[in-house]
């Protein structure tokens, strides 16, 4: 029996952290044992709000994908690869472009997220065309299921209605991909703020050091309602117990059971809750960080594995969109 196949990726941006590993990353590195996946590393997808930042890719690719290797991602299990060195991906994006409307892309909520976040007044030709690449993307490697955040829903909604229509105009040539949506909530940044992220500035990075991440905890945001440590605290919302909760091993239970309780009825300061935190956070990042250490002593590691794994997928798109071409005609060749 042949494994389903998933596809799933993200956009170079930079150093993961721990809303990235409670959000996607673990969930990945159990995946990578029950299907045949594919990671895409979506470069092409950045020049949609930041045509002008080309320069930073590479570094950032090569610490994202540090990143995967440190928390365990499997390069022998899971195909992680670089889209802009498949052109069959803009190839198909192409043809897909015209099995989809443009009131139908700017219709998506996304698009509206991504403009205020960005400050973009009119939208390029290629940021309207985002779910269209990343359909191309998905069906390329013809996957069958497609984990992403709630966020990007709607973008798997747009490639099923493309793989339908494809299918019925031309060939049946693609599966049509089922979406898994994390049930994870959101990791709250050190800030308070709802979520977790780099432009906020209020990160974990899994890189981070020891020192960084005991800076980061003993200045971020508990509880704002109290004031001095006898007062009755609350635990739910509060960062430090979200992450208390998210990173704790078994061993650590009941001694965080313990602090939620003092808290809430004021027997316990935030500084020795936060210096807890600390250690938590440190036992769950040390393994990575050892890992990491590990993959950055080997020269070239990275960039075998990223060859390779391209190499595998393009052997993908190539036969994909022989299929394609034959379903259209196009095949004028033979
Ligand atoms: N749009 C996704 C994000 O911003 C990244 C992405 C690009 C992707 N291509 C994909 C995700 C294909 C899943 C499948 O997170």
């Amino acid at each position: 029996m042949t494994m389903k196949r998933i596809l799933t990726g993200d956009r170079p941006t930079g150093k993961l952290h721990l809303g990235h590993y409670v959000g996607s990353l673990r969930n990945r590195i159990k995946l990578q044992d029950e299907y045949e996946c594919f990671f895409i590393i979506a470069d092409l997808h950045t020049l949609t709000t930041k045509p002008e930042k080309t320069g930073e890719l590479k570094e950032n690719i090569h610490q994202m994908v540090l990143d995967y290797l440190s928390v365990g991602i499997d390069p022998q299990k899971a195909t992680i690869y670089i889209q802009s060195q498949i052109p069959e991906v803009t190839e198909l994006a192409i043809i897909f472009g015209n099995l989809t409307t443009v009131p139908r892309l700017e219709r998506m909520p996304t698009l509206k997220d991504v403009m205020r976040d960005a400050e973009i007044q009119i939208p390029s030709y290629g940021l309207l065309g985002y779910p269209v690449l990343q359909a191309a993307d998905i069906l390329m490697v013809k996957g069958d299921l497609v984990p992403v955040g709630k966020d990007q829903q709607s973008h798997i909604e747009v490639t099923r209605e493309i793989a339908r229509d494809f299918n019925r105009t031309y060939a049946p040539v693609f599966p049509e991909p089922d979406v898994l949506v994390g049930e994870v909530p959101t990791l709250p940044g050190t800030d308070g703020a709802s979520k977790m992220s780099k432009s906020k500035g209020n990160v974990i990075n899994l890189s981070d050091s020891a020192e960084e991440v005991e800076k980061k905890v003993m200045s971020m945001y508990t509880d704002p309602t109290r004031i001095k440590a006898t007062d009755p605290g609350h635990v739910e919302g509060n960062p430090v117990f979200v992450y208390l909760d998210a990173f704790g091993k078994e061993s650590d239970q009941a001694q965080i059971a313990e602090y939620k309780k003092l808290y809430t009825t004021g027997q316990v300061g935030d500084i020795e809750v936060k210096k807890y935190l600390v250690k938590v956070l440190n036992n769950f990042l040390d393994p990575i960080r050892k890992k990491r250490a590990e993959y950055e002593a080997q020269p070239g590691l990275m960039e075998k594995v990223l060859k390779g794994g391209t190499e595998k997928a393009r052997k993908e798109a190539q036969k994909t969109l022989v299929e394609v071409k034959q379903a259209m005609k196009l095949d004028y060749f033979g």
